[in-house]
């Protein structure tokens, strides 16, 4: 198994120039199975898990900036494909250590339970969708199923188009809609509800009702597991945007130094989108789950947000679980 494991990235490795000449595409497979090796092998000594997360995140940033560039007016999805791949999938759910751990053992608690449905809250980019597939396929449960839900048609068809019905033998069903509504979703349907910084996409005045239709939609006794940062006060936003170029410098295929300026171009545009709503406060985050009949929030890193005279701001992001009372 390690042997081909090893001959597996070797033979990513060596192709990757004559994908950079327009030569051969990766196939949703190989990429697949890059993700899985990630996830297999993250605990172990050798370097597979990072080679992996590496090549992937090589073929999706050469593949979502050729796409940019051929479009010339990208999508919000568009930039958001190539800001995960810069950011090596980091900032998506379950792609650090620590947030797979997280993650993980949220999904390690369904395994007494029969056809678990978990429901994936604004998953962005197949990062999401692949990594929380993997979770599930590696902890053995019983027949599971994701509900991949956004309010966006984009992510739900590039997803549909990855990986179809079904990823790592898990099942997948896709659903359009807004999470602020409540009419999707039947009281009592989820056995897990997970989702990645997606409050901090969610307008203040519309949070609440957001984490009223999670408590609703949930099975007594099921949890919510997310990561939300806190920015305490307000941002500038212009500093915000500027500081999303720095990213261009995290390009691997190679590039001339215009085309880096244009990936830098490409990622302070991604800054400037106004979809972002984070809690200034961790206390207002609690108060707002207080239907919970329990939540934790613990600390698991601190994230830059931009640098101001020669510091960086930098603010805590939390792993937030909520659990819904048993009945
Ligand atoms: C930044 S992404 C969250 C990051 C993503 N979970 C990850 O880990 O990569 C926010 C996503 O939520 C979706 N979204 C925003 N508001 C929504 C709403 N009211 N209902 C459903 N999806 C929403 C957006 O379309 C976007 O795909």
């Amino acid at each position: 198994m390690e042997e081909n494991v090893e001959k597996f990235l070797e033979g990513i490795e060596r192709d990757l120039p004559r994908l950079y000449l327009d030569e051969i595409v990766f196939s949703n497979e190989d990429e697949q199975r890059l993700a899985m090796i990630n996830h297999k092998f993250y605990k172990s000594r050798n370097c597979y898990a990072s080679n992996a997360i590496s090549l992937l995140a090589a073929i999706r940033q050469y593949v979502s900036l050729k796409k940019i560039n051929f479009s010339g007016n990208p999508s919000y999805h568009d930039l958001a494909n190539l800001y995960y791949s810069l950011m090596t999938g980091n900032s998506t759910l379950a792609n650090t250590r620590e947030s797979k751990n997280y993650y993980s053992s949220a999904v390690s608690t369904l395994k007494n339970r029969k056809n678990p449905k978990i429901l994936l809250l604004g998953f962005s980019t197949v990062y999401s969708l692949e990594n929380l597939a993997a979770l599930i396929h590696l902890s053995n449960l019983d027949n599971p199923k994701i509900i991949a839900f956004d309010i966006n048609k984009q992510p739900l068809s590039e997803a549909n188009v990855y990986c179809g019905t079904k990823l790592y033998n898990v099942e997948i069903e896709y659903e359009q809609g807004n999470a602020i509504l409540s009419e999707f979703f039947e009281a009592d349907s989820f056995d897990l509800i997970a989702t990645h910084l997606f409050l901090t996409h969610i307008p203040d005045e519309s949070k609440i009702r957001l984490i009223n239709n999670v408590h609703k939609w949930l099975k007594p006794n099921s949890k919510f597991v997310d990561d939300e940062i806190i920015v305490p006060g307000t941002i500038d936003r212009n500093k915000y945007a500027k500081y999303y170029r720095t990213l261009g410098r995290h390009y691997i295929p190679p590039l001339d130094h215009s085309s880096m300026e244009k990936v830098a171009n490409w990622m302070e545009k991604f800054g400037t989108y106004s979809i972002f709503f984070p809690y200034n406060d961790l206390d207002k985050l609690h108060r707002d789950f207080s239907k919970f009949s329990s939540l934790r929030s613990d600390h698991l890193r601190t994230r830059n947000i931009y640098s101001e005279s020669d510091s960086l701001l930098r603010c805590p992001v939390y792993n937030i679980t909520a659990t819904k009372m048993r009945t």
